[in-house]
């Protein structure tokens, strides 16, 4: 698999960013030797929710607006449109604001009061999508939305992460060569948790370059679709899809490891107690992905997890000991039935 080569430049080569697009990427690696202290298996991570948008998606979003102003395929001063309630919508907003480019986003009911309030002062042109579609939820017409709203707007460039390869070039170029350089010694299992896959995918490919035998797990929610699961609710954003990527490749991924709501919830808490981590929801699906693995893992092992994005945006959801509380009594009586 090859990737077009970079058109960023990292903020490491330059003393002076031009912008804060300029502090995406770089971010620490780091042991969790608190919450996994099993002397035979190594488990590290790398911050991506230490990029200044908040989360990973800052790399695909700035990645995807330069290679495009570069090659014309985004005019300069253009309109671009994507469906996303969350990260991704965040980080479009954020590098379209920096580079003149107008934006909007197309979104439904379940975007938090804080994600629309974010994407309205980052100057995005947000439609509420409220119509439920025939699959029970909302993405269908999102997607339907974005194609009335390119009808009405020659020249607008829809974005489209879950089919676009520069979202996997982005980490392909950014996380995973940077993980090539910062791990000293061969990496045995990669755990990333799973939407679009383009993150995980960019830092399978390249990393494996390097580093042939690693293994990798996707961490995916339970009611996703993306590697044939059962649809069902889910209630963290973030992790998971309703409809299967078109870029997902299922035979570059050995394991998928499904973490529900409440797990994911637990390991959030556990990694902020132990390590004084403050993550988003799914990164404490991969916590709780790790944790469960770890009985069959090869010793010694060496683990990296991507941990990807922060935990204020799910002070409402996972940190809530309400929310966690009705999600718990949810899923026990789902078992009973
Ligand atoms: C918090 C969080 N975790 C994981 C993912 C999944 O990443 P990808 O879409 O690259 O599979 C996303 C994607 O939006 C995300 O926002």
């Amino acid at each position: 698999m090859t990737a077009a080569a970079p058109v960023v430049k990292s903020a490491s080569e330059s003393r002076v960013g031009e912008s804060i697009c300029d502090c995406v990427g770089n971010t620490p690696v780091v042991a969790l030797r608190r919450l996994f202290p099993d002397p035979g298996v190594e488990v590290v991570a790398k911050l991506e929710l230490m990029n200044p948008g908040g989360s990973m998606k800052d790399r695909s979003a700035r990645y995807i607006v330069e290679s495009g102003l570069r090659d014309g395929t985004i005019p300069a001063g253009g309109t671009l449109v994507e469906s996303s309630s969350g990260n991704f919508g965040i980080a479009l907003a954020m590098a379209a604001r920096v580079h003149g480019l107008r934006f909007t986003c197309v979104v439904d009911p379940k975007t938090t009061t804080a994600n629309l309030a974010l994407l309205r002062h980052l100057g995005a042109d947000v439609h509420v999508v409220d119509e439920v579609d025939e699959a029970g939820g909302y993405l269908l017409s999102r997607i339907r939305r974005v194609h009335e709203l390119l009808a009405g707007m020659p020249g607008a460039v829809w974005i489209n992460q879950y089919a676009n390869d520069r979202n996997w070039q982005a980490y392909y170029h950014g996380t995973g060569a940077e993980l090539a350089e910062q791990l000293a010694e061969p990496p045995t299992v990669l755990f990333g948790a799973v939407s679009t896959t383009g993150s995980v995918l960019g830092c399978a490919r390249r990393l494996r370059e390097r580093f042939p035998d690693l293994r990798v797990v996707a961490v995916d929610a339970v009611g996703s679709v993306i590697f044939g699961g059962r649809p069902g609710r889910r209630d963290i954003p973030g992790i998971g899809s309703s409809r299967v990527p078109e870029l997902c490749r299922p035979e570059e991924i050995d394991q998928v490891v499904y973490v529900d709501d409440v797990d994911a919830a637990l390991g959030c808490r556990e990694l902020l107690a132990a390590e004084g981590i403050f993550a988003g929801g799914s990164t404490g699906s991969v916590v709780a992905a790790i944790r469960r693995t770890l009985p069959v893992l090869p010793r010694p092992c060496r683990v990296v997890a991507i941990f990807p994005d922060r935990g204020d945006r799910y002070l409402d959801l996972v940190y809530d000991d309400d929310w966690l509380a009705a999600a718990r009594a949810r899923r026990d009586r789902e078992t009973d039935d």
